[in-house]
């Protein structure tokens, strides 16, 4: 068994800035991840992270709290929206110091910042199109600098909790040896990504299986707005892989079958940058009324002319011309809106802790502070994974320090027990088979649970995820051996899966309105009235109970949300 102060699930932007922040502040901190840090899904945030630096113009971090405020259509918590506009800059200026190597403007060699969705201001800071594997790498550069200890290719399947309630640790999976342990501690901070990989296609890489949120939600945390999926209105057909909000930002276009700029339609004022959601339903509205290109809009960035693109989007063409086979200096991309991010995550205050389990955190996507509401910005997630991700770390830290000399409560047994569970599971002659089960439910949920959303479509796909769920009791695991077994993983992961799946419709039929990202064509307004609350899903015997919070207001009143 193996004992830290602080244990960081997790080694994306989030996990290895809460791990930097928690070394610091002076305790025992480990990395504990299932995949090596810079393989991490933060490594794929192409366009940017926002920050009011002002460099070229008057920005404030005011208009950066009001553009989030707004962008979330109002569900997002103004305490915490401001915290993370207002720690901007300064977390800026602390990558740039640690080495991240930001895009320069060419005459003043200040941080260069470009235009983003439903922003007032250029103010996203961007390395290229890189720009998540460039902090990244940063960051692990720094969690080497201080020797932070990282469990790679460790699985965590569970927490472990103590006689009070509170968090003492987790149980992970050695991937490579086959071996469980128990990993003690007297904080966690859950720092796993999103659940992407819940849609097909999506623009999450496979190992975004919302990981952290089910831990949580099994452990009796609340999953906080778990039916705001965003759909990034730039992802290519059919693989889903992502084109940067950068190449709308750097001056791309979008158009219809007729070579119509569609969205001087939907969004006169901003067009292509209005936020993401509006620009989604205005190409779900297109390719439904028959105006696309084969179940596809076209972004079009050849009037950028070959220079702009191979300086500020090279790795937009390699990607357009791999997976599209189309140069887009000489042609328009195809594409579509794709399930991209989820605004919803594990129930945390402003310091990342989790109020119904003591010791227990989460950061960045995994987590729901809420600082994006309805609907996230573009350039708002990098920046919540560091902003947050140092706080939560302080925060974990600062929870360690005050223990007050109890011990850890985790202990060897915890692994025993668990790897019990694995052995009835690996024996199992028979069974449905995982990938089975998981194709049916990306696809339901892509179908069903979409941009667009209806009451009877949202409970054809809580009955097939019910289904789904029982069909899963009996699944089999086919490899047997103990090294690299990935069909075990796939198998716990899935689990994982169905529970958010099953968070997000629930979460989305009770929910009679339409705000942000979740789009309903019964209910199209609206409706602060009775909707202006967050969702608390709960995970009680396998079924997801309801509850709902208040939403933090501090200077900005609800207003009718145009771009
Ligand atoms: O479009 C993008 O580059 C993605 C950015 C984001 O999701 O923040």
């Amino acid at each position: 068994m193996h004992t830290h102060d602080v244990v960081v699930v997790g080694a994306g932007l989030a996990g290895m800035r809460a791990a930097i922040a928690a070394h610091e502040a002076g305790v025992d901190v480990a990395l504990v991840t299932k995949v090596h840090p810079v393989r991490s899904h933060s490594g794929a945030a192409q366009g940017g992270i926002n920050a009011a630096l002002g460099n070229a113009t008057d920005d404030s971090t005011d208009n950066h709290t009001f553009d989030t405020v707004k962008g979330s259509d109002y569900l997002g918590d103004q305490d915490a929206i401001e915290i993370l506009c207002g720690d901007a800059p300064g977390e800026i200026i602390q990558l740039e110091h640690w080495g991240a190597v930001f895009s320069r403007h060419e005459t003043t060699g200040k941080i260069a910042q470009r235009p983003f969705g439903g922003a007032g201001f250029p103010r996203t800071c961007y390395a290229a199109d890189l720009t998540g594997l460039v902090i990244l790498h940063t960051l692990y550069t720094v969690c080497v600098k201080y020797d932070i200890p990282c469990y790679e290719e460790y699985f965590v399947t569970e927490l472990i909790t103590d006689d009070h309630g509170g968090c003492a640790g987790v149980i992970a999976y050695d991937m490579v040896h086959g071996t469980v342990e128990t990993i003690g501690a007297k904080a966690v901070v859950l720092a796993t990504g999103g659940a992407g990989r819940v849609y097909a296609p999506s623009t999450n890489s496979h190992s975004s299986t919302g990981d952290g949120m089910s831990l949580a939600l099994r452990a009796g945390v609340p999953l906080k707005d778990m039916e705001f999926m965003q759909f990034h209105p730039t992802t290519l057909n059919p693989s889903g892989v992502l084109v940067t909000e950068g190449a709308r930002g750097e001056g791309g276009i979008l158009l219809n079958k007729d070579g119509e700029r569609f969205m001087s339609k939907y969004a006169p004022n901003k067009l292509e940058l209005a936020s993401r959601d509006v620009v989604s339903r205005a190409e779900a509205t297109e390719i439904m009324e028959g105006r696309g290109v084969d179940g596809s809009v076209l972004l079009d960035l050849r009037h950028l002319g070959r220079d702009k693109i191979m300086e500020r989007l090279p790795q937009i063409r390699e990607l357009a011309m791999a997976f599209a086979g189309v140069d887009p200096i000489d042609a328009p991309i195809p594409i579509r809106p794709g399930a991209h991010y989820h605004m919803g995550g594990v129930h945390v205050d402003s310091w990342g802790a989790a109020p119904h389990m003591p010791g227990l955190f989460a950061a960045g996507e995994c987590a729901c502070v809420s600082v994006h509401g309805a609907n996230r910005l573009g350039g708002n997630s990098l920046l919540e994974a560091v902003v947050f991700g140092a706080r939560t770390g302080s925060a974990a830290a600062g929870f360690a320090q005050d223990f007050n000399g109890r011990g850890i409560q985790a202990s060897p047994q915890d692994a025993i027990e668990y790897e019990a569970k694995l052995r009835e599971l690996l024996d199992r002659p028979d069974g449905p088979k995982q990938w089975v089960i998981r194709d049916e439910l990306a696809d339901t949920m892509q179908e069903k649970v979409g941009v667009f959303r209806t009451g009877p479509e949202l409970e054809e796909a809580k009955v097939t995820i019910d289904r789904l769920r029982e069909q899963f009791k009996g699944v089999v695991v086919d490899d047997k051996g103990k090294t690299f077994n990935q069909s075990l993983i796939h198998v716990i992961e899935t689990g994982f899966l169905l529970d958010l799946a099953d968070t997000m419709v629930v979460g989305a039929i009770a929910r009679t309105e339409s705000r942000g990202a979740h789009s309903r064509t019964d209910f199209t307004e609206r409706d602060d009235e009775n909707w202006l609350k967050h969702t608390l899903a709960y995970l009680d015997d396998d079924s997801v109970r309801l509850d709902y919070s208040e939403v933090t207001f501090t200077k900005f009143e609800p207003q009718v949300r145009s771009y």
